[in-house]
């Protein structure tokens, strides 16, 4: 019934691995993700990195089960997902954001971070989206998901500064690593102000589409929307 359902799967599966991993306590050490115990809270660390490494691996095996895709459109999006989650993506995010703690970035670090560890992914999804439709605007895509991620992130540190736990439903960590945010590195005005700046950035590049941008920008209200 959903014929891309494995895909879809698969980014939600790294997505989790993703969260689950930085919310160790060699990372974030966080105890609370989506109004529940982190992983490692509710059952023990060993079973969180293992459940990680599960969900990152599946996510792999579950690209190739696509039956409504070519084989060569599977290994385009199998290239595309490694790409933008491995060590030149999500994973070098993470990289910076971890070395990055307990010292003042400078805006170009901060935005390298942001860029790699919350873009990358969300840039993936929609060029994924790109080669199941076929369209020749896969680069547009990967634009438009730069801006959403930043802006996606960006939000986040706005949230972590004007909200609560309870709200957020996740330990609020910033403050307490010292992570570089675009509230702590710029203030909460320029914050808003880069925000804007991203969402003018996706308006003009859906002009530049062949397609109707509506569902789209109607996802991208959602987001914008979001409180949690
Ligand atoms: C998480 O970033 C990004 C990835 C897991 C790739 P953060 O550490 O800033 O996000 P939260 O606050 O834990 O959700
Ligand atoms: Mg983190
Ligand atoms: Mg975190």
């Amino acid at each position: 019934e959903e014929p891309y359902f494995d895909v879809a799967l698969a980014l939600e599966k790294v997505h989790t691995y993703s969260l689950v991993h930085d919310d160790l306590p060699a990372m974030d050490d966080d105890d609370l993700r989506r109004n529940q115990p982190t992983v490692h809270k509710q059952f023990n660390e060993w079973l969180a990195i293992l459940a990680g490494d599960a969900l990152l691996t599946d996510a792999f095996y579950d690209l190739t089960q696509c039956v409504a895709l070519s084989g060569e459109k599977r290994a385009q999006l199998i290239a595309i997902l490694a790409l933008k989650a491995g060590s030149k993506g999500m994973v070098l995010g993470q990289t910076y954001d971890m070395a990055g703690e307990h010292q003042e970035a400078s805006f170009e670090t901060l935005k390298t971070i942001h860029q790699h560890k919350t873009a990358n992914l969300i840039e993936a999804s929609l060029m994924m989206g790109a080669v199941i439709a076929a369209t020749k605007e896969q680069a547009h895509w990967e634009t438009i998901g730069h801006h959403l991620g930043m802006i996606f992130q960006i939000q986040d540190d706005l949230l972590e500064h004007t909200s609560d736990e309870a709200t957020l439903g996740k330990s609020k960590t910033d403050t307490r690593k010292q992570k570089q945010t675009y509230v702590s590195v710029l203030g909460l005005e320029p914050a808003q102000e880069a925000l804007r700046e991203h969402i003018l950035s996706i308006h003009e590049t859906v002009k530049k589409l062949s397609v109707d941008p509506t569902p789209f920008l109607q996802l991208l209200d959602d987001i914008l929307a979001r409180t949690h």
